[in-house]
């Protein structure tokens, strides 16, 4: 099952073993994971380097075969020199920090305009104060529980009244259908409580793909802990 409740998973690639990348996604999809999380990272916004739009290339031909969106999270300074490149390369989702953004407006425009739906991510340190203007443009928030740059790191507690904070903003703007997503340090223990915060979308790196068991356990083990959710 691709969604339990109201919420899922998106599996970010990033702690994937980039030597058996489409085997490693494919075994995701083929245990119900509908959202491929790719994570751009460029060494200035983020002190690491990722992937590019080749990344977001390679992984099309697993759209004709399973229902499956391709989320780009840009961890990039001045991102709206890329959108287009990841555009043309098939990302479903565009999500920009809004500390990397000079004309939200114009950058979050210029996704849509292209089809594709547009998010904003906020480092763990930025105030939803920062939505403010801009949540009513946005398909999507990405509440960053983490500092940017790696996988693997330990969830900052404090995400999880920002996500109820979150959630009580966009219910008091009749803006529901705005996607939250949550992302970095998503383990199974903190599942239960960012589904009831009124997480959505449940970003998951090191807790798919790791060495400790296969893909298709940890992702069973996923959606175990989402079903007592
Ligand atoms: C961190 C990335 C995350 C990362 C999550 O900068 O945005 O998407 O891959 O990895 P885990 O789930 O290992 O924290
Ligand atoms: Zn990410």
């Amino acid at each position: 099952m691709a969604a339990i409740g109201s919420a899922q998973y998106a599996a970010s690639i990033l702690s994937a073993d980039f030597c058996r990348l489409g085997e490693q996604v494919e075994e995701a999809m083929e245990e119900g994971i509908t959202r491929i999380h790719v994570d751009v990272m460029d060494g200035r916004f983020v002190p690491n380097l990722s992937m590019g739009p080749d990344v977001v290339r390679v992984l099309q031909p697993f759209k004709n075969k399973y229902e499956v969106q391709i989320n780009v999270h840009l961890m990039i300074t001045d991102p709206d020199r890329y959108i287009t490149d990841f555009l043309c390369a098939g990302a479903d989702e565009i999500i920009v920090h809004i500390e990397a953004c000079q004309h939200l407006f114009q950058t979050v425009r210029n996704i849509r305009l292209h089809g594709a739906r547009a998010g904003v991510a906020l480092n763990p340190a930025t105030s939803l104060n920062m939505l403010e203007e801009i949540v009513e443009e946005v398909d999507g928030v990405l509440i960053m529980s983490v500092e940017p740059g790696f996988g693997g790191q330990d969830f900052i507690r404090t995400s999880l009244d920002k996500i109820a904070r979150l959630r009580r903003m966009l219910y008091g703007r009749h803006l529901d259908h705005v996607e939250i997503s949550v992302d970095g340090g998503v383990h199974l223990s903190i599942v239960t409580d960012l589904v009831k915060a009124g997480a959505q979308t449940l970003v998951s790196g090191s807790e798919i793909f790791n060495s400790r068991a296969s893909v298709n356990e940890n992702i069973q083990a996923l959606f175990a802990a989402l079903k007592v959710s």
